[in-house]
């Protein structure tokens, strides 16, 4: 990877994976967080998502923490006028101390994986506290190969039923689930869309231009079958 080229191509967008504010209240009402609760936007990117948690939970207190520093320093710019009950800041979303009645993790768990992240969520959830993550997956077992080409780099995607078992191997049960298809992607990659143009108008070097070429490639595999590639949103608890 190279980061100077990442940067200059991902700073300053709105955020970094599928997702809407939608999706963010769903989850809020499905766990049943409310009032002054503690929160966690595991893996916040630019903290589009950061932002509607604090809007939604007007008395929680809320935290955000992404590996990558810029874009923790971007949550906290734009959170800032919530004052100190939204906190966010560079580290490993699966070494904070909590504990939190919600964990938010939007397009961000398969870095760690399911069960490996579900576990080492549950030490730092309240008796009560609740996961809600997002996790891509098949929508059936007959996906045209344009599907699996998109998700080619990522052998361990399953269908509904696998992301279920990997839940249940956490010592989790689901509450709820819904899909992250369509808009929330255009949400996303409509922007990048708009800045890939930006920069390749201003003449890039070879190292950007060979990260324009991924996005390119990303974006066009994405296209090929908006309607068939998705996330599983999910609302877990410790069973
Ligand atoms: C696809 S982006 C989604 C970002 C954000 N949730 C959003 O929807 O805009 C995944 C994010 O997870 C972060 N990430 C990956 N592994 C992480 C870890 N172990 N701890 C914290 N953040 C992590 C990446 O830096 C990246 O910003």
């Amino acid at each position: 990877m190279d980061w100077e080229a990442f940067s200059t191509l991902h700073d300053g967008l709105d955020r970094e994976g599928p997702g809407c504010a939608d999706d963010v209240r769903w989850a809020v009402g499905m766990a049943g967080t409310h009032g002054e609760a503690r929160v966690l936007d595991a893996g916040c990117g630019p903290g589009a998502d950061t932002e509607t948690l604090a809007h939604e939970l007007p008395e929680a207190w809320i935290d955000a923490v992404d590996l990558h520093a810029p874009f923790a320093a971007a949550t906290a710019a734009r959170c800032s006028r919530f004052g100190p009950r939204v906190k966010a800041w560079q580290g490993d979303m699966a070494k904070v101390a909590g504990p939190y009645d919600l964990i938010w993790c939007a397009g961000a768990m398969y870095f760690l994986g399911v069960t490996e992240g579900l576990g080492a969520f549950r030490g730092m959830l309240t008796r009560a506290g609740r996961v809600a993550f997002s996790e891509p997956v098949l929508l059936s077992d007959k996906e045209p190969p344009e599907v699996h080409a998109f998700w080619s780099d990522y052998p361990q995607i399953t269908d509904r039923a696998g992301v279920e078992d990997r839940i249940a191997a956490a010592g989790y049960r689901t509450l709820g689930t819904r899909l992250v298809i369509g808009a929330p992607w255009e949400a996303y990659y409509a922007p990048l869309e708009r800045r890939i143009a930006d920069l390749r108008s201003a003449g890039p070097s070879s190292a950007l231009d060979a990260a324009l070429k991924r996005e390119e490639a990303e974006i066009a595999a994405w296209r090929a079958a908006p309607d068939r590639i998705a996330y599983l949103l999910s609302v877990v608890e410790p069973a």
